[in-house]
């Protein structure tokens, strides 16, 4: 019976949002909606699924809840130094005059990690080599991405002279520098539905396979690689190893990054 309420819900879900939630580990996923639809009062998933045809902010409120939001700058610092040192100082050297670089910071959360490549271009000095693209499929935590404020928490791995360059603080929150975001362009984006732009140089795509499931993961490394330029990087989260990348015509570059290799003729 909680089976069928489920797929029913799922089912009904899908035509409403145009989110599969079969395409998500369905252990975890169930757990994590179940658990919110207690906490509303709701007995089955099927009340709950007429209120939402209504209730927009319940809506909203059960999309936050499908998805972990948590994100914080240079996540894995050492990952970040070695995409600086080993792809992107590379990827300028070589870059044509007058050409950009283009780089996709896939399911970016409250913009942490764009905001993080925005500052290592700027080191740089490659700002206005760049186009910055950032997508999510949560349009709440985009907002909070274009806002660009942030907790404590969120900077731990910081320093304090990028603080000073990048942030102001106020108020208890720390505010990213509106120059640079505004150099980023955010779009809502569903990775396992929506098509996907091509000719980048770099895909930043980190802490949200681990939600997927193994074919839509596999579905998504291919899309992964076809939207690369030949030699453009995926770089995937630290739980996200690909174990068999030359099938998507991947190989591997580093840990946790991965090359796309020149097209085979
Ligand atoms: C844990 S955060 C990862 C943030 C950042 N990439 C990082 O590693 O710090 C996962 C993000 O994936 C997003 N997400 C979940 N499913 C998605 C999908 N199908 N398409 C795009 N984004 C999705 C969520 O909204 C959430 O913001």
């Amino acid at each position: 019976m909680e089976d069928r309420d489920f797929s029913y819900f799922t089912e009904q879900f899908k035509a409403m949002t145009a989110i599969d939630l079969n395409l998500y580990k369905e252990a975890q996923m169930k757990r994590r909606l179940t658990m919110f639809r207690q906490k509303k009062g709701f007995a089955s998933f099927q009340t709950l699924l007429g209120e939402m045809r209504t209730n927009k902010q319940l809506l909203n409120e059960m999309l936050d809840r499908m998805t972990i939001n948590v994100s914080e700058f240079f996540r894995n610092p050492e990952r970040w130094s070695t995409l600086e040192k080993e792809f992107v100082i590379p990827m300028l050297q070589k870059l044509p005059d007058g050409s950009k670089l283009k780089f996709w910071s896939a399911a970016c959360s409250s913009g942490e990690e764009p905001y993080t490549l925005m500052m290592l271009l700027d080191r740089l000095g490659a700002v206005n080599k760049s186009e910055v693209l950032a997508t999510d499929l949560d349009k709440a935590i985009l907002n909070k991405a274009m806002q660009g404020s942030y907790v404590e928490r969120a900077l731990r791995e910081v320093s304090s002279d990028l603080r000073k360059l990048y942030f102001t603080y106020d108020q208890g929150m720390y505010h990213f520098s509106p120059q640079l975001k505004s150099k980023v362009v955010f779009r809502q984006h569903n990775l396992l539905e929506d098509s996907f732009e091509n000719g980048f140089d770099l895909i930043i795509c980190r802490n949200v396979m681990i939600y997927f499931t193994e074919e839509a993961k596999r579905k998504l490394y291919q899309k992964f690689a076809t939207a690369l330029k030949p030699g453009g990087i995926l770089f995937v989260g630290s739980t996200e190893q690909i174990f068999t990348p030359a099938i998507y015509n991947l190989e591997p570059a580093d840990t946790f990054f991965y090359r796309k290799m020149a097209t085979r003729v």
